[in-house]
């Protein structure tokens, strides 16, 4: 069983993520897409939301399943016999964190990551941005699936 991870605090998920989660489910057998809890960072959707709503938008792929954990990213993929993690590059900015993140896990574990080129459509598109501007009353909803654009509506809502 080839398995990857594919995590992230996915605080909403947006279809960049849904691209590279998609492309990364032809490659493996099984994909776990793995909410990382981190308390340190303050998020606008509870983790259980955080999962329902990747439930939701990935629902149409078969070997792809949804999980969370609280703890280094290499021991969860110990503890679920994960030898690969995916990660999408937006941008050359992207490089320098995530090489240091990927080597620093490879020392770690063992564990090796896997770098997909984000598609050019979704290149400028991340959670907080989107979140900014949807605070502000812009329109987003051509960056994320349609049922996390309902949620992000109502998450807002629900804080004014
Ligand atoms: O969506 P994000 O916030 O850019 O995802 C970053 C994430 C969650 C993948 C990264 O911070 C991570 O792997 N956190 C888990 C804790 C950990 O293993 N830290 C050491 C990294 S070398």
């Amino acid at each position: 069983m080839r398995r990857a991870v594919c995590p992230g605090s996915y605080d909403p998920a947006t279809n960049g993520h849904l691209d590279i989660i998609e492309r990364a489910a032809t490659q493996f057998d099984e994909i776990v897409v793995a909410v990382l809890i981190n308390k340190t960072k303050s998020c606008l959707f509870e983790v259980a939301d955080r999962m329902a709503m990747l439930k939701e938008i990935t629902e149409h792929l078969a070997n792809v399943r949804v999980d969370s954990w609280h703890g280094l990213l290499v021991d969860y993929c110990r503890a679920n016999g994960i030898a690969t993690i995916v990660k999408g590059l937006r941008a050359v900015s992207d490089f320098d964190y995530e090489l240091q993140m990927a080597q620093l896990n490879y020392q770690l574990s063992g564990v090796d990551t896997m770098f997909m080129p984000s598609n050019p459509t979704y290149s400028f598109l991340s959670s907080s941005l989107v979140k900014e501007v949807a605070t502000y009353g812009g329109d987003v909803g051509h960056l994320l699936p349609a049922t996390v654009h309902q949620r992000l509506i109502n998450r807002l809502a629900e804080r004014t």
